[in-house]
């Protein structure tokens, strides 16, 4: 496309070539193991496009550029879950000896992954406040060689300044890795922000649907080569099925999370009023206190937060869910219901100051009165 183009525009038409599939809009669906090779010289040399199924089709090429473009990446790796988008880096960039630094408020998963194999294969695993910006540096040690971070955390939406952390550590030799599931590129682009990988759970917006599994690795050029050979060492690879729909998620996603984004918005600015919520936890409203940063570096915000009951515990925390009947109790998001699910902080490394149990809220598509009128009713029950 010529010249800079609006972030919808991009997504109607990112990564298609209708003219290289006899003008059909969308790229084929090329499931594929074998591929063959016109003679025996070009197969011994390996000398064709495709080559075999677990190193791309044209249906996963199509998504690559399109996130590629999106990401500002030198290449995009895709494997079968947003974990697997976490778990995948890190073992590409970590060997036995060194030392990863993760924030603490980081998808539970990819704790278990660290502490449970990680730290098996000799990966010593430190954590960090989220808001300590440059002062990752008196965190960081001659061993350090990947930062993790993700911003907002999960759960409790605490931002990291990402550029203060990537520039510390990028001047100690670590490299810096970030999920940026919450935001998806069009609300923050962090390779802009020097991340050298960015990771996403296309699970969520991208796909959209809460029917697809799919996790996306992007790299900066630096670190592409070393990403794409630990994908093909592993072979951990995904159907051209799933990507095909991950693309067509891709084409709805940006209205989708203007939405999502507007939604969730209306119902945090509203829960911060009622009687029985203590504090709303969304980085978009103006009471969140690293707003600022917010406004700093994001476009948008989007759908998922969570709140604080005043006082109580698991209890009222399942009265309050037991009584919504629009959202769903159940885990992950992004797609175009609501749900709602209690946050567990258990496993948090820094101690964690609340007046109440938390509640996480994912807003769907529906009409904000009525998700309204599910939770009143929720607080009702509450007495
Ligand atoms: C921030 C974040 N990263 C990664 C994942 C993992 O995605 P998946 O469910 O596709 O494994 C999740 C899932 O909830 C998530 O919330």
């Amino acid at each position: 496309m010529n010249g800079p183009k609006g972030p919808n525009t991009r997504l109607a038409h990112l990564g298609n070539r209708p003219h290289d599939f006899h003008g059909f809009v969308n790229p084929p669906v090329v499931r594929a193991s074998t591929v063959l090779f016109p003679d025996a010289e070009t197969l011994t040399a390996r000398r064709q496009k495709y080559t075999y199924g677990t190193q791309g089709t044209p249906t996963t090429d199509a998504l690559a550029d399109a996130v590629n473009d999106l990401e500002g990446s030198a290449g995009t790796i895709f494997v079968p879950s947003g974990l697997a988008a976490v778990t995948v880096p890190l073992l590409a960039f970590l060997s036995a000896g060194d030392h990863l630094l993760i924030v603490d408020s980081v998808y539970g998963p990819t704790r278990r992954f660290a502490n449970a194999m990680l730290a098996r294969f000799g990966v010593e695993v430190d954590y960090y406040d989220a808001e300590i910006g440059a002062g990752i540096a008196a965190k960081l040690k001659p061993n350090t060689k990947v930062v993790f971070t993700e911003s907002p955390g999960s759960n409790t939406f605490e931002l990291q300044d990402i550029d203060a952390v990537a520039a510390v550590a990028h001047k100690a030799g670590a490299i810096v890795m970030m999920d940026n599931t919450w935001a998806t590129p069009l609300y923050f682009r962090p390779l802009d922000h020097g991340v050298d990988i960015s990771i996403h759970a296309a699970t969520k917006y991208p796909a959209g649907h809460s029917d697809i599994l799919f996790g996306m690795v992007s790299a900066n050029a630096a670190c592409w080569p070393r990403l794409k050979d630990t994908q093909t060492n592993l072979g951990t690879c995904v159907s051209s099925d799933e990507a095909y729909q991950v693309l067509r998620g891709l084409r709805t996603m940006g209205v989708r999370l203007d939405r999502h984004r507007d939604s969730a918005l209306a119902l945090a600015a509203w829960l911060e009023t009622q009687p029985q919520v203590d504090r709303v936890l969304h980085p978009g409203l103006p009471s969140h206190p690293q707003h600022d940063l917010f406004r700093r570096d994001f476009a948008g915000s989007s759908g998922i937060f969570s709140f604080v009951l005043k006082g109580g515990g698991a209890a009222e925390a399942a009265l309050f869910l037991n009584a919504l009947t629009i959202f769903g109790l159940g885990f992950s998001w992004g797609g175009y219901e609501s749900l709602a699910v209690p946050v567990n902080l258990d496993d948090r490394t820094l101690p964690q100051a609340y007046a109440g149990p938390v509640i996480r809220l994912q807003i769907g598509l529906e009409d904000v009165a009525d998700l309204r009128a599910d939770l009143e009713a929720g607080f009702r029950a509450l007495g």
